[in-house]
């Protein structure tokens, strides 16, 4: 595992946040890792039939060998055996996530042999300009306290054309029945929402799908 430094520079509300759903922590580093670190140990037993949906993801992303992919918000690592398939041994694979216990389990499965794993902040990644090919991020970004800050990290990060893939195993309506939440309009997930914002932080949505089989928004890097 590579030890990244973080930075604790966009604290969000200390407490839940409803209004966007699943997230009930602050969106400060501690207060994620503090959310995130328990559920760490069961997470991949917890939904294990997920691993075709993360397949298809991965495919979404159109990698070819020798590609560069970040998994952003990797967690235990369930997409990156899909991700280092596509890519072969000549390509480039990180998972990046805020929590040393996902990680740490990442490790425990044997991802830390099929990809780079790294302690780090999806919104300040420790990556050049423009090396990427492409990012996926899966149940990461109604995570994140500004996820304009986070999606522009994405682009910095990326070369022109690259490909970002917002997932969840399932859509968001079924999630929010999952775990007793209401769908609230401001959800930076919804497609009138993330299509503005993806348009301001140098993305073009291309795709998108919400339906209870999954979520996925597909979006392709701006040039320049
Ligand atoms: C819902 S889990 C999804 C994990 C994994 N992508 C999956 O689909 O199984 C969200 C993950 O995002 C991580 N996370 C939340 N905010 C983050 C941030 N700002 N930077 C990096 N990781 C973050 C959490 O630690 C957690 O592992």
């Amino acid at each position: 595992m590579m030890p990244m430094s973080d930075r604790a520079d966009h604290v969000g509300p200390a407490g839940g946040h409803r209004s966007t759903g699943p997230r009930h922590h602050g969106a400060d580093p501690a207060s994620v890792r503090a959310f995130f670190a328990p559920k760490a140990a069961t997470w991949d037993t917890k939904f294990p039939d997920d691993t075709p949906a993360y397949e298809a993801a991965v495919a979404e992303l159109r990698l070819r060998p020798g590609d560069r992919v970040l998994d952003a918000g990797c967690g235990t690592g369930r997409a990156l055996a899909a991700c280092r398939a596509a890519v072969g041994a000549d390509g480039v694979v990180i998972g990046a996530d805020l929590t040393p216990q996902m990680l740490a389990e990442a490790a425990r499965a044997g991802r830390d042999r099929i990809a780079l794993l790294a302690e780090a902040d999806a919104s300040r990644l420790p990556l050049r300009d423009g090396v990427l090919d492409a990012v996926l991020a899966a149940g990461l970004v109604h995570h994140l306290g500004d996820p304009a800050q986070g999606l522009r990290e994405f682009a910095r990060v990326c070369r022109p054309g690259a490909r970002l893939a917002l997932f969840h195993p399932i859509g968001r309506a079924a999630l929010a029945a999952r775990r007793g939440h209401t769908l609230t309009p401001d959800d930076v997930r919804a497609e009138p929402n993330l299509r503005p914002l993806l348009a301001r932080t140098g993305w073009t949505l291309a795709a998108y799908d919400d339906s209870d089989e999954r979520y996925l928004a597909l979006a392709v890097r701006d040039p320049g």
